[in-house]
């Protein structure tokens, strides 16, 4: 049977890999964007290589949007059987400076836009007993550092929401993975927002220093294409396991997390970030 897999985010970086890798590997791929202005490319390459792999509109921020993209598969294709929560941004800023609308607006993409896809199309998974639920979250889900707290927070707090996932959708047959990667280079820091307060405000110095530092380690980031690979290769596995790191940035920060106290942990951070 065909199987059906639907990508958010898709107009750049790890969404744009993934809905290629996906078709190339037969599924027939939804690569949905906000804007499908940026469409071209994806199509071009489709298109050249005789790929399954449509395009469709979908703003994870807007319910309409997400039903009618739903809706249009329901009707082409009768089932979903890969849903990939890529689509995200990112913001700098520290606690002070980030308003609460700017706070709001950062879970509304990357943490209630994953929700309001999984509650749109979690009940077709439960009717067809199958079903793989893929959320991209980061090593920034489980290591907290200075200058981007909206960020972490949100992606936090998708962690949290997929650990519970795995044990309620399990029993209807739909698999939950979260994937987690360190540095990779896409658009993804050039395409950072900054907090509005960052003028004249005491975090000035250490926003800057994070902005900075980020964007060098992103010059030097792992190729998206390695996390559409670890997604393809996940969906693949008859028991996947609950999470993926990409990168071997991400497996360091990680691997110490496991291995040090929280304030030896903390200490490793600050060196690393500061030097201190
Ligand atoms: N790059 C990294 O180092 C890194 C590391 C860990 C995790 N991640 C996560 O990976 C995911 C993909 O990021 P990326 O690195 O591929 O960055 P990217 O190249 O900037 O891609 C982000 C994608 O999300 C889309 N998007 C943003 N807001 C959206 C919305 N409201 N509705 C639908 N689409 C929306 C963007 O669309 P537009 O083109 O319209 O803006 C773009 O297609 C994000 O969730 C990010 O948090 C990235």
């Amino acid at each position: 049977m065909e199987k059906i897999a639907l990508v958010t985010g898709c107009s750049s970086g790890i969404g744009f890999e993934t809905a290629l890798e996906l078709s190339r590997a037969d599924y027939f791929t939804y690569a949905t964007m906000r804007n499908t202005s940026k469409a071209g490319k994806i199509q071009e390459i489709a298109e050249k290589e005789n790929l399954n792999l449509e395009v469709i509109e979908l703003d994870v921020d807007k319910e309409d949007s997400i039903k009618s993209a739903v809706k249009k598969i329901q009707e082409q294709k009768g089932r979903i059987d890969v849903l990939v929560n890529n689509a995200g941004y990112g913001l700098f800023g520290c606690i002070e400076d980030v308003s609460i609308n700017e706070f709001k607006a950062q879970f509304e993409t990357n943490f209630f836009g994953v929700i309001r896809l999984i509650q749109e199309i979690a009940p077709t998974m439960r009717k067809q007993g199958s079903g793989i639920i893929v959320n991209v979250s980061s090593v920034a889900g489980r290591i907290g550092f200075p200058g981007t707290p909206a960020y972490i927070s949100s992606k936090f707090a998708l962690e949290g929401l997929s650990e519970c996932m795995r044990y309620e959708l399990s029993p209807f047959g739909i698999k939950t993975i979260i994937i987690e990667p360190g540095v990779i280079k896409t658009n993804f820091f050039s395409a950072m927002k900054v907090s509005e307060r960052k003028q004249d405000s005491p975090y000035k110095e250490i926003t800057e220093k994070v902005m900075n530092g980020v964007k060098m380690m992103a010059e030097m980031g792992t190729p998206p294409d390695e996390v559409a690979k670890t997604i393809l290769k996940a969906i693949q596995t008859e028991k996947p396991l609950p999470r993926y790191i990409v990168g071997s940035d991400a497996s360091m920060f990680l691997e110490a997390k496991k291995m040090k106290t929280d304030i030896e942990f903390e200490n490793y951070i600050k060196k690393e970030l500061f030097g201190d």
